[in-house]
């Protein structure tokens, strides 16, 4: 027996498809503007800092004085992870993907949380803070343990990017340095309903604990489609080599229909205002390095990608020159998923709080195209062509 296929049309990749109403953020993608609670991320790029940023995400306004001061101390007192969670984190096989670690190190920081099961919403934003404040920590612990240092205790005296770099690399960083990983966070904080956000967000659907929506938001973003593009990106400008090289490169990619990672976004269909942030300061820290390699050819590869594409409004996304950026911040390519992690964790944990606010779980259908009542035969009689044989068993 067949069933009769419903009429229904299905939204492939849940295109259009709005899930609920927001106020944290709004994504213009026909003219290339993105707005945080309305102000432009121009404006916060230039004013602002990542904990400032954070508060409005998160609260809905520009924090006064004594807010943001206050803000700023209680993130600062939730730096700090268990010795239990290090002595975790040396267990682990050295080759782990840092997202895999950020997964393992925030579900075992929940373990630690007194209030885990408090569903408050001042509880869950009290959690919301210790998982932004710990992400860091954890991140730059598990590098220095897979290279055979000790992690590098968090300082009371950096803001939050700064204190990263620092725990990272074991020295403060210039201010240039601070000020360009304080932006790269403030771009990468939120961006509505991406992928990562809808899984955290089904997540926290069912009523399950903000830690384990953040986990569902690292899972889907570890992706590469999603954060892990900026890696391969820099690995392809690396590969490219130099600008002489990038226009055959593009075109044999394109030949072969590969996709050019950094380019294209479901929304955007305009420049990706983050990119044109992140462009310039990538030139300012090639040019401070006196090595404009990096920057000559992602411009070439760009001039050529946009040549070949924009006719389908494919443009540049936020991840072509973000990777150039942490490259030369002296942070390895495969952390820099982390660090769009780390800062997206506000934007994860801002949309779970405001769907809670009117939660229902979220249950999609699938629309059923198989057959019913089928007989079941008994094991010894079943038998199958070679061609549905399956790969793990072997032809
Ligand atoms: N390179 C080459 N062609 C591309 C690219 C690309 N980067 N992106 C899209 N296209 C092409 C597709 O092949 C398709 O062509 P066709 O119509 O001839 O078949 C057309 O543009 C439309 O592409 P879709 O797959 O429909 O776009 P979608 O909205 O589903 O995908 C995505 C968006 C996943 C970001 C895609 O552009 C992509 O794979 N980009 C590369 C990966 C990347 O940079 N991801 C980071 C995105 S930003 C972020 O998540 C932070």
């Amino acid at each position: 027996m067949t069933i009769s296929v419903p009429q229904v049309e299905i939204k492939k990749g849940l295109d259009e498809v709005y899930v609920k109403k927001t106020r944290i953020s709004w994504i213009d993608g026909q003219n290339g503007k993105l707005y945080y609670r309305g102000y432009s991320i121009e404006d916060l790029a230039k004013h602002s800092t990542f904990e400032e940023t954070a508060f409005l995400l998160w609260y809905g306004r520009l924090p006064k004085r004594d807010e943001l001061s206050k803000f700023k101390s209680t993130l600062v007192s939730f730096r700090w992870i268990p010795d239990e969670l290090v002595d975790l984190m040396k267990r682990v096989p050295r080759k782990a993907h840092p997202m895999d670690i950020l997964k393992i190190g925030i579900a075992a920081a929940a373990t630690y949380d007194p209030e885990l099961e408090d569903m408050s919403s001042i509880a869950n934003i009290r959690k919301a803070m210790r998982i932004l404040a710990k992400a860091p920590t954890i991140i730059a612990a598990w590098h220095r343990i897979r290279n055979n240092q000790d992690p590098v205790e968090p300082t009371n005296d950096l803001d939050h990017a700064a204190n990263f770099l620092y725990m990272l690399n074991g020295e403060k960083p210039d201010e240039l340095s601070s000020r360009i990983m304080d932006v790269a966070l403030i771009l990468h904080a939120e961006h509505g309903m991406n992928a990562s956000t809808f899984a955290a967000m089904v997540t926290a659907s069912t009523l399950s604990d903000i830690y384990s929506a953040v986990v569902s938001g690292i899972s889907a973003l570890k992706g590469p489609l999603h954060g892990g593009a900026n890696e391969r990106a820099l690995r392809m400008i690396m590969e490219v080599g130099s600008p002489e090289n990038a226009e055959s490169y593009v075109l044999r990619k394109l030949a072969k229909k590969e996709r050019i990672m950094g380019f294209g976004h479901r929304v955007y269909k305009a420049y990706d205002p983050r990119a044109k942030i992140l462009k310039e300061y990538a030139r300012m820290l090639c040019e401070k390095k006196g090595d404009m390699r990096l920057y000559e050819t992602a411009i070439k590869i760009e001039e050529v990608v946009l040549r070949e594409l924009s006719r389908k409004r494919i443009f540049t996304n936020v991840d072509f020159f973000s990777g150039i950026v942490y490259h030369h911040l002296g942070i390895p390519s495969d952390l820099f998923t982390t660090i769009f992690a780390m800062a997206r964790i506000v934007g994860w944990t801002g949309h779970v709080l405001e769907y809670w606010s009117e939660n229902r779980i979220i249950r999609p259908r699938a629309l059923y195209v198989g057959e019913l009542d089928k007989k079941y035969l008994p094991i010894d009689e079943r038998c199958t062509s070679p061609e549905e044989r399956l790969e793990f068993i072997g032809k």
